[in-house]
């Protein structure tokens, strides 16, 4: 009975996560995935083990508390704040790998480590788990804005290397050569804590989505060795899934940055600020010349990034998208990769408010279309439109591909004051002759032309 419940369990993981690949059916996929969670989660809870009686209360009263705790934090949590409640949940889930690897380990301790490869196993869920652990407490700071600074010291790489060295020794010396004790274990959880945040701390402004994806990556191999440890086959399964997808974001973010995985954990330190100075005059748009520009336009590309999550904007900006396209405008969207805070925060906003999933353009489909399009329309976005990434070597940003804007006739852009992106960065497009600026929240903007369109 188990067994089969653990097959629909995995089944149900594997049919949402196909589901999860397009945003109409990817709600779908969400409530599927989580219902093989719930059967793979009972059927572990009432599994007739050895060892495994008793236990009821102690795990009834765990989950009592983590749902006391994690539903309403869910609930309650603005769309601006997902990608740090993901950050939490992730180091959560390679917690509870350390943990249990902690424990495990010193059961073994007390009874003499028969088998070496088993030991390697417990230490590897540890090991990666307190790894996941920590420097998604980092990356959840720096997303939360509690770590403005990078933690970068001269030589950090070397630190990391000896750092790693000493836990892998360790780790072998602990499982293999019968050296392991509690003491060795206690240092082994520590180094890998620190381990965690050495790694995760230099990494800072455009690269965060790589590290995001890695450490979602490495929470799902952490579960994955657990489920070794405890031969369960839907934790095993799960986590390889997690694990295996969080490899291939890794890679699709890498891509989108166009750095290689290299560059970007062990490369030149990239910090916020730098690059070559930037300055001139931001020119003001007024309400009425914007709104008479999109009604003659024959197309539009709108451009959203971060601000337009805050500002939660999406709703308001189908409606003005609508009533362009009524009056026969061409409207798209065009959408790079890691605009916003997450993977897919756009596509999934927009999703939201009922954009139709063909005007959402790919980098590359985007730029084609700006070269012909008459107006871009900047709505919060900004690293992923800084003219720099392609023309300052000395920028941060420097080789990372961006919408090219510039290509359209003209560009206008939504944003409340002249603050810089993520990065730190300023943004020369802000100045440019072609572009003009229209201050505010983007959802009041986008309001008022809505009522100048109806006016105009
Ligand atoms: P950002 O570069 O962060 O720029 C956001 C812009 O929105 C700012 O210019 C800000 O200017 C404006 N803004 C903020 N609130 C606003 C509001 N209520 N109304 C209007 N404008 C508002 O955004 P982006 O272009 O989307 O780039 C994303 C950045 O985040 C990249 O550097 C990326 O590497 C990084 N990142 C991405 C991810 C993923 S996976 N997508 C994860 C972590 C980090 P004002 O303050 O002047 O309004």
């Amino acid at each position: 009975m188990a067994e089969f419940a653990y097959l629909i369990a995995v089944m149900a993981f594997v049919f949402g996560m196909r589901w999860l690949r397009h945003p109409d059916t990817a709600k779908k996929g969400n409530v599927l995935s989580a219902l093989g969670m719930v059967i793979a989660v009972l059927t572990a809870i009432f599994q007739p083990l050895e060892g495994n009686q008793g236990n009821i209360t102690w795990i009834l009263v765990g989950l009592g508390l983590g749902t006391l705790i994690g539903l309403p934090l869910a609930k309650r949590v603005q769309m601006t704040s997902m990608p740090q409640l993901v950050a939490i949940f992730n180091g959560l889930g390679g917690a509870s790998a350390m943990v249990l690897g902690f424990i495990e380990f010193q059961a073994l301790l007390e009874n003499g480590i028969q088998a070496p490869g088993r030991a390697g196993i417990i230490l590897a869920a540890l090991i990666i788990g307190a790894v996941s652990f920590s420097g998604s407490i980092i990356a959840f700071a720096k997303l939360e804005g509690l770590l403005k600074k990078d933690i970068a010291f001269p030589g950090y790489n070397i630190f990391n290397f000896g750092l790693l060295a000493a836990i892998v020794g360790l780790s072998i010396y602990s499982a293999a050569f019968g050296g392991g004790s509690t003491s060795y274990l206690v240092i082994i959880t520590l180094l890998s804590l620190i381990y965690g945040i050495s790694f995760v701390g230099p990494i800072g402004g455009a690269d965060m989505p790589v590290v995001i994806a890695l450490l979602n990556s490495l929470t799902g191999i952490s579960a994955a060795t657990s489920g070794l440890v405890y031969n369960n086959k839907a934790m095993l399964i799960g986590g390889v899934l997690v694990g295996a997808s969080g490899a291939i974001l890794t890679v699709l973010m890498c891509q989108a940055m166009n750095r290689s995985l290299w560059n970007v954990f062990f490369g030149k330190f990239v910090g916020t600020g730098g690059g070559e100075a930037v300055d001139g005059i931001m020119k003001e748009a007024g309400l009425s010349d914007v709104a008479i520009q999109l009604q003659y336009a024959d197309s539009v590309m709108f451009v959203p990034g971060y601000g337009m999550a805050v500002a939660q904007a999406q709703k308001i900006c189908k409606d003005v998208d609508d009533a362009l396209t009524k009056n026969g405008v061409e409207v798209k969207y065009g959408i790079h990769p890691v605009a916003g805070r997450m993977p897919g925060h756009m596509n999934v906003l927009l999703a939201e408010a009922d954009v139709p999933y063909d005007k959402l353009l790919d980098l590359d489909a985007a730029n084609d279309f700006l070269k012909g399009s008459n107006v871009t329309v900047i709505i919060g976005a900004n690293d992923v439109v800084n003219p720099a990434a392609l023309t300052d070597k000395a920028s941060p940003l420097f080789g990372m591909p961006i919408l090219d804007v510039l290509q359209s006739d003209s560009v206008i852009v939504m944003k409340r004051g002249r603050g810089t992106g993520y990065s730190g960065v300023q943004n020369g497009l802000f100045f440019h002759d072609k572009t003009k600026l229209l201050f505010g929240d983007a959802k009041d903007s986008l309001k008022k032309l809505l009522d100048e369109l109806g006016n105009s």
